[in-house]
Order: C-alpha cells, then sequence, then structure tokens
C-alpha cells in the first residue's frame, strides 16, 4: 500500500510492533461505513464515476458479509483493518479499488471509525445503565418500607429504607448516563475528508459524509481532527466513574451477603460454590464487578500517557489508543450486566436488616432531636443529653428504647414518656420526610417516579 519508494519490506520485529490488525479488526463495520459514505460522496461530487461508486460501494458490501460470516482472512502483512479492506477490495473489483482512498487519508480514517466505535458503544452502554436503573429502582419500590442501618464510616449512624439506599444508587447512574451522553454529544463531529492532515485539494463535500455517517457536523479543523483522542478520553472517564460507582455498590453487597451483615441472599445465578468448603456461597460476581475499576482507570490513564505531550499532528504512538479502550469498554459492559442480573436476583432479609438498624443507638439523633422540639432545649446541649443517656443505655447493656425513663429523667428532667415515640427505627425513618430524605413515602414516590422516566 505504501511501499513506492522502499527496497526491502518490513523486519519481522518491525511488522509485529506495527500491525494493529490483531484489534483494530473490530472496526471492521464502521470503517466500511465510513468508506461507502465517502466513496458515495465522491460519486455526488463528481469525482468517482458512477459505475466505480457503484462497484466500490458493493464490494464493501460483500466485504461487510465475509467478515460477518467469518470468512474473511485478515493478514497481518496488511497491517491494519484500513488496508486489510482495501486490499479485499481490490482483489475483488480490481484496480478501481484504489480510488477510494482519493482525498482521504488512513489518519482521518481512523479516527471517523473509532469515533463510530465509540458512538455505537456508548449507546449501548447507556441501555445497560437504564436496565440497571430499573432493577434498582424496581427494587427501591417494593422496599420502600424495609428498614435498614445507615452508615457513616461503616458505623451505624441512623436508620434508612432499603429502598432509598438503591434509590441512591439510581442517582449516581443517572449521572453516568449525563456523562457518556455528553461525551456522545461532544464527539459526534465527523473527521473525514482531513485526509492526512491538512485537508484535501479536492472538491469534497464533508458535511455531506457527516451527514451521513450520523454526525452532527464535519470536525472544523483538519490539524485537530487527526490528533485529537479526547472524545475517546472523555469515554474513559466516563467509563471509569461508573465503574467507580458499581465497585462501590459490588462491595456493599460483598458485606450485606457475609454472614456477618446476612442483609442479603445473592441467587445461585449470581454465587460460585467452593472446591473444598461445601457450605459456601461467595459472590464472585460482585468481587470481580467491584475490581474492574482496575483496569477501567487504567485504560484512562494509560491513553492519557499515550497522548501527553504528542506533537500535532498524528503520531503513530496512537495506534495505542484501541486495545485500552476495547478492554475497558467491554469490561464495563459486562459489569453493568452482571450488576442488573445480581440486583433483580437479590432477595433482601428484611428481619435482619430490622434487627441491626435497631443496634447500635441508631436513633440517638432522633432523641436529641426530639429534645429539641419538645423541650425546647438548644440543639448542641441536646446533643450532650443525648450522649449521657446512650452511655446509661450502653452501661446497661440495652437498646435506647429499652432504657426505662427514670433512667432518662435522672439524667434530664425535661425527658417525658412521649419520647418512646421516636425511639424506635420505624418512628425514625418515618420522620425523615424532608425533601430527598429516607421516609417511606418519600421512597415510593421517588421509585415510581424513576419507575417511569425509565420506562419512557
Ligand atoms: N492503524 C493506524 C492507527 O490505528 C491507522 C492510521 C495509520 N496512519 C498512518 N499514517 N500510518 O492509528
Amino acid at each position: 500500500m505504501w511501499g513506492g519508494r522502499f527496497a526491502s519490506g518490513p523486519a519481522a520485529i518491525m511488522e509485529e510492533i506495527n500491525a494493529s490488525i490483531g484489534f483494530d479488526q473490530r472496526l471492521a463495520s464502521q470503517d466500511i461505513r465510513g468508506s461507502q459514505a465517502h466513496a458515495a460522496m465522491l460519486r455526488d461530487v463528481g469525482i468517482l464515476t458512477k459505475a466505480d461508486a457503484k462497484s466500490i460501494i458493493k464490494g464493501l458490501d460483500a466485504i461487510g458479509e465475509e467478515i460477518e460470516a467469518g470468512t474473511f482472512t485478515f493478514s497481518r502483512a496488511l497491517e491494519d483493518v484500513h488496508m486489510n479492506i482495501e486490499a479485499r477490495l481490490a482483489e475483488l473489483i480490481g484496480p478501481e479499488a484504489g480510488r477510494l482512498h482519493t482525498a482521504r487519508s488512513r489518519n482521518d480514517q481512523v479516527a471517523t471509525d473509532f469515533r463510530l466505535y465509540i458512538r455505537d458503544t456508548i449507546d449501548q452502554i447507556d441501555v445497560g445503565l437504564a436496565a440497571l436503573q430499573k432493577a434498582l429502582a424496581a427494587k427501591a419500590e417494593e422496599h420502600a418500607a424495609t428498614v435498614m442501618p445507615g452508615y457513616t464510616h461503616l458505623q451505624t449512624a441512623q436508620p434508612v429504607t432499603f429502598g432509598h439506599h438503591c434509590l441512591a444508587y439510581v442517582e449516581m447512574i443517572a449521572r453516568d448516563r449525563g456523562r457518556f451522553a455528553d461525551a456522545r454529544k461532544r464527539l459526534n463531529e465527523c473527521p473525514l475528508g482531513c485526509a492526512a492532515l491538512a485537508g484535501t485539494s479536492f472538491p469534497i463535500d464533508r458535511k455531506a459524509t457527516a451527514s451521513e455517517l450520523g454526525f452532527d457536523r464535519p470536525t472544523a479543523n483538519s490539524l485537530d481532527a487527526v490528533a485529537d483522542r479526547d472524545f475517546a478520553l472523555e469515554t474513559l472517564a466516563a467509563a471509569s466513574i461508573a465503574a467507580m460507582h458499581a465497585s462501590r455498590l459490588a462491595e456493599e453487597i460483598v458485606i450485606w451477603a457475609s454472614a456477618e451483615f446476612n442483609f442479603v441472599t445473592l441467587s445461585d445465578a449470581f454465587t460460585t460454590g467452593s472446591s473444598i468448603m461445601p457450605q459456601k456461597r461467595n459472590p464472585d460476581a460482585a468481587e470481580l464487578s467491584r475490581a474492574k475499576i482496575g483496569r477501567i482507570a487504567a485504560a484512562f490513564q494509560s491513553l492519557l500517557m499515550v497522548m501527553k505531550g504528542l506533537p500535532l499532528a498524528y503520531s503513530k504512538d496512537m495506534q495505542e489508543d484501541k486495545e485500552v479502550t476495547f478492554d475497558a469498554l467491554d469490561n464495563l459492559a459486562l459489569v453493568i450486566a452482571a450488576m442488573t442480573g445480581m440486583i433483580s436476583d437479590l432477595a433482601p432479609n428484611p428481619e435482619k436488616m430490622r434487627e441491626s438498624a435497631a443496634r447500635g443507638y441508631s436513633t440517638a439523633t432522633d432523641l436529641a432531636d426530639w429534645l429539641v422540639r419538645a423541650g425546647g432545649v438548644p440543639f448542641r446541649e441536646a446533643h450532650h443529653i443525648t450522649g449521657s443517656v446512650v452511655a446509661a443505655a450502653e452501661a446497661r447493656g440495652v437498646r435506647l428504647d429499652e432504657l426505662p425513663l427514670e433512667a432518662m429523667t435522672a439524667i434530664d428532667k425535661r425527658i417525658t414518656d412521649d419520647v418512646f415515640d421516636v425511639l424506635s427505627v420505624d418512628a425514625s425513618v418515618n420522620s425523615r420526610t424532608s425533601y430527598g430524605g429516607t421516609a417511606p413515602q418519600n421512597v415510593r414516590k421517588m421509585a415510581r417516579a424513576w419507575r417511569k422516566r425509565l420506562e419512557k
């Protein structure tokens, strides 16, 4: 393809370090789409004859079918997906195939293919994330009033509902989807026709190829367009944050499923047994989902380092963009699917959650709030009194609502029998009706709103 001025072929090791066909064959369908749009545009502006354009477009269709059917032989000597397809086109339709590469270069070609690939993948990831949100919103609606301990520092803090906890992840995932959508919006410009770096002297119609490929517009600067991989970086950054959220949920599932917590039971479908310990049900899918952030965030870092300090415009360094991106996005899709399955199947254990929620003096804040409300005590003082009440309960080894009234009035006379109304976990969650709070009525309303939104 480029051997005109070369007297000998590449060294074997050169071929090995240079070839990308082993991984960029995944861009084949995008490459064909891009080439067909380019050929049609060349025809429409009169650069290609109707007959040549027709046989090129038909030949590319045939290649697409060969690749689909697995009968296409990719050759490493032909370096990358672009040259493999072009060489096969020449075999199929003859030397007229060489006219396709008029007014373009592999530099704008690969930039176009990769944008198309990432755009397609973002769309698939968005569908996956929406499904995960749906699974979480369904659990939230079902468990709007299921009380569990809420934690800070992984120390029992205040009772919350399991539904509220599920909806916290629905919100995170909504932001994840927003980040992908935002990246998609910015990447949706077409580099095709920027050629090697400077544009072309041929009278091409870049708006036509851009619109044919579903881009909003052509990129505005040819140097930038062949040198830019921001779109992959932004997508990997969004993927890293989404994977981070998934890893937090995965970690919670691992904790909840432990015998010590026993808050949830995972299904057989998403757990494994042990070859030595027959009693085990290991949360492997959750553990792996927790771990995938490693390679996904590393992909972002890897490409960021590849791009750092590269002079304009294209450099072969940029060929290193693909493997890490494919790997990261494949694995994110896997994590999302595994989390969706796990959440749908997960069976909460409300009795155990409620029992834990009642431990750890989780309604101490309710007592302090009650002193403020009923006794007109300043909050700081109420906090102090409540601390003494907790200490008294701790000394007797009882929960707050089990401590006799006399023990409380001995600490502060303003405490009356009415205080018991606020010391149960149900009273506690029921009272948290502020917007965004954990009260079951709030959670039910939010979960329904999410379900409706996600059905659209
Ligand atoms: N395989 C190359 C890549 O992925 C395609 C562009 C190569 N361009 C070039 N002038 N060698 O980046």
